[in-house]
């Protein structure tokens, strides 16, 4: 099946970017390990990464036309702003997983809420890449192999 993952503002910057709380793998790291991953399950994984709103929402409603059977979203600050792409994920019904490389629980209080939680199947958060890579896990199950 089609997997995509939606890396929003700022995550082009990992590996650089406050790396004390985000780590210091980058986001081409990442990515290669997750299309490794999909690949030896037998599925196919797109990554779009985007500083801006609307062209992830553009993705995700791509998503419905190219049959995406589910989407990892890691949506940054968006995250805890995000009314449109939270509509957007709602639109296209894609079951989707909720990543974030930190613990947002453990940091600002600002970052406690998301607007996409309580439409996903459910939330990794706190494992830096390791969150990714648990999130696809958990996908992959929830999958049926591609013919
Ligand atoms: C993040 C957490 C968000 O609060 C923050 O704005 C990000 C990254 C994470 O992966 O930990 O940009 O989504």
């Amino acid at each position: 099946a089609k997997i995509l993952v939606l890396h929003g503002p700022n995550l082009n910057l990992l590996g650089s970017r406050e790396p004390d709380i985000y780590g210091h793998e980058s986001l081409a790291d990442i990515n290669q390990r997750l299309a490794a991953q999909a690949q030896a399950a037998g599925h196919a994984l797109d990554c779009y990464q985007s500083n801006a709103e609307h062209e992830l929402i553009g993705r995700v409603h791509q998503a419905r036309d190219d049959r995406t059977a589910t989407i990892l979203v890691n949506a940054g600050a968006l995250t805890h702003t995000s009314i449109a792409l939270r509509d957007a994920l709602a639109a296209v019904a894609i079951p989707f997983i909720e990543v974030h490389l930190s613990n947002v629980f453990a940091r600002e209080p600002f970052r406690h809420h998301s607007y996409l939680s309580d439409i996903a199947v459910g939330v990794i958060c706190g494992f830096g890449g390791d969150s990714y890579r648990l999130a696809l896990e958990a996908a992959i199950q929830r999958l049926p192999a591609d013919p």
